[in-house]
């Protein structure tokens, strides 16, 4: 990406963001709201946080649960997470501020996008069985377990894996395999992302796209699911 195409959203976004008490606020005609603020999001993120289906890699915000989000903006804002745009963003944020605009984006709910084959048979069939069953041989828990077994995520902080775009969740597994992406410690998706191969990522992004998202996608309730490993983040902020 262009220094100029990174800058320019960066300058915009800031701001917006910050509240209206700078000498460079913007005319006192636009309200400053939470809404006004988050305008500056839609431009990566989808008028409602829906994600960009001209650009794959920006992430859909909307549903996903309150503390994800939270952790999520802190993960940046802490540098477990590397994206030059969002650490920029994040940088000066309180933790309360960033719960409210976690909070704003969990209660969205716009459409998702239709489903998309575009793999063979034996590579969608290996992706439903590590993300069904995991590999024993290989210690490797299911998704499932944490995830869900509808895949809509676990309360409080386990985002679901539908209704995302396929180039961000290759993308998220192979920079946790990487060491690019952190999660709050214990960080259980490192774990994960370690015994998974390309071919493996591959397969299990396939499988997923091509899943039809739930007509209520929630995510299952807290303490309904006893995880494999042990995740850092889980406590409610
Ligand atoms: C210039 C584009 C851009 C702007 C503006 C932007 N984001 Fe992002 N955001 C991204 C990209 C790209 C990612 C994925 C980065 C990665 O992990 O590599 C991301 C990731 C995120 C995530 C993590 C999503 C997840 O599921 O883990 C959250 C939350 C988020 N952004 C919130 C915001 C908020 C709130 C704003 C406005 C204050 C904002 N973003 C503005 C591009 C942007
Ligand atoms: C032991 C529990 C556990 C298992 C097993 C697990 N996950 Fe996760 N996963 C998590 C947690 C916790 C997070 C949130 C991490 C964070 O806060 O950044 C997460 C986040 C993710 C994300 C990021 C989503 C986003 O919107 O950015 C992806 C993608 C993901 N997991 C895929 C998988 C896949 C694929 C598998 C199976 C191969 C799997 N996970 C197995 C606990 C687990």
């Amino acid at each position: 990406m262009s220094r100029l195409r990174i800058l320019l959203p960066i300058s915009f976004a800031l701001a917006l963001l910050v509240p209206l008490r700078t000498s460079w606020a913007a005319p006192a005609t636009v309200p400053d709201t939470l809404e006004q603020r988050l305008l500056a999001c839609s431009l990566c993120h989808g008028d409602k946080g829906e994600g960009l289906k001209k650009n794959e890699y920006h992430p859909r915000l909307a549903g996903k649960p309150t503390q994800y989000l939270y952790n999520q903006l802190a993960n940046f804002r802490d540098k477990r997470r590397d994206y030059p745009v969002m650490n920029y963003m994040m940088a000066f944020l309180s933790d309360t501020y960033l719960i409210e605009i976690a909070d704003h984006y969990a209660k969205l709910a716009p459409p998702f996008p239709a489903p998309s084959t575009r793999a063979s048979p034996a590579e969608l069939a290996l992706g439903e069985k590590l993300v069904k069953e995991g590999d024993a041989g290989r210690k490797l828990p299911s998704c499932m377990s944490c995830h869900g077994k509808a895949l809509t995520g676990l309360e409080p902080a386990i985002p679901g894996l539908l209704g995302l775009y396929p180039p961000y969740i290759s993308a998220q597994l192979g920079a946790w395999k990487d060491n690019r992406r952190h999660a709050m410690q214990p960080d259980c998706m490192h774990d994960v992302a370690q015994i998974l191969t390309p071919a493996d990522i591959g397969a299990i992004t396939a499988w997923l796209v091509a899943q039809p998202v739930p007509a209520n996608p929630v995510p299952a309730p807290l303490g309904s699911l006893k995880l494999p490993l042990e995740c850092g983040g889980l406590t409610k902020k």
